[in-house]
């Protein structure tokens, strides 16, 4: 099953390019379109009412979509793991019932279980495509670190339990083995690492031909890379058109600038995908299509 993804900083086109290729894909095959962003657009830009539970997009052809807000998050996280979470601090600590509340709301646990949300979905086989809208690139790299630091406590947290075996042994109430679930805990991590990293999994970087821009992408890049996950591809949207006209300041100082962080992003990203600057709304389905075309050659 294939993943695309969306990543960048906020305003450069992310949910414009993943909702344009989503419309386009789905006229041929099922497609979810799913993003986490916490501040979402992309209902207004397919002009639906979204929400946490994928769902048909009228109008569509097979296309689904889903906006995963943080408060669906916390109650999926809870009837997935708040269970498995509560056998194990209950086996050692008098805990009652409404730690799961308290453990669900703590930093970092719903962006953490993003990710799992979207394994389950990518895992699920429901669709023939998942398009991902990532949140603005801070917010994207945080949800890899936390998963990549719940992943190495967990393997702290088996080591400790090993070493501490004999005596939680005998102050542990219930049955079963904690260290079951803390190992499974971790191939999670370790799975959802592997999606990301997969070759199947085509990583977008969204960029604009501006310096501060460029600079994010180098940077999000390089992390991405460090943590395994390559990109596919640098897309660099909202180029204005060079030849519109040469001598009208201070446009054309603004083309010229654009071109030269063009070929920046060339020299190191090999053929960076050019989208022009366009004058009509991308958005709505026929929007949408329309923009896809600028897209379609390198998908
Ligand atoms: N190539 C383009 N030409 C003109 N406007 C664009 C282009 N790509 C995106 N836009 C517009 O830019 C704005 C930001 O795009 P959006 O996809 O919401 O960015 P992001 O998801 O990265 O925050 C939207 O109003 C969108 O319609
Ligand atoms: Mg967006």
């Amino acid at each position: 099953m294939r993943l695309i993804s969306f990543w960048g900083k906020g305003g450069v086109g992310k949910t414009t390019c993943a909702a344009a290729l989503a419309t386009n894909l789905s006229e041929e095959k099922s497609v979810l379109l799913i993003t986490n962003d916490p501040t979402p657009t992309l209902s207004d830009i397919l002009e639906t009412n979204l929400s946490a539970e994928p769902s048909k997009v009228p109008g569509y052809t097979n296309l689904y979509a889903a906006e995963i807000d943080e408060e669906a998050v916390i109650d999926m996280w809870k009837s997935r793991f708040g269970e498995e979470v509560y056998y194990i601090l209950s086996s050692f600590l008098p805990v009652e019932r409404d730690i799961i509340d308290y453990i669900a709301r703590a930093p970092g646990i719903s962006d953490q279980f993003m990710l799992y949300v979207i394994y389950e979905l990518w895992r699920s086989d429901r669709y023939d495509l998942i398009i991902w809208d990532t949140p603005a690139s801070s917010g994207s790299l945080r949800l890899l670190r936390l998963e990549r630091e719940m992943y190495s406590h967990l393997s702290d947290a088996v080591k400790m339990y090993l070493r501490l075996k004999g005596f939680l042994n005998k102050i542990r109430r219930g049955e079963g083995d904690p260290l079951t679930l803390i190992n499974e805990w971790k191939l999670l991590a370790e799975n959802i690492f592997a999606m990301l990293s997969n070759p199947d999994h085509e990583l977008n970087l969204v960029t604009i031909p501006e310096k501060m821009a460029f600079q994010v992408t180098n940077r999000l890049h390089s992390e991405l890379r460090e943590m395994g996950i390559n990109t596919s591809r640098v897309i660099v949207n909202m180029v204005l058109d060079p030849n519109v006209c040469k001598s009208c300041d201070p446009w054309a100082r603004k083309v010229y600038s654009q071109q030269e962080i063009l070929k920046r992003f060339n020299r190191i990203y090999g053929n960076v995908l050019v989208i022009p600057n366009v004058s009509f709304e991308p958005i709505g389905r026929e929007g949408l299509l329309r923009f896809s075309r600028f897209l379609l050659e390198s998908f």
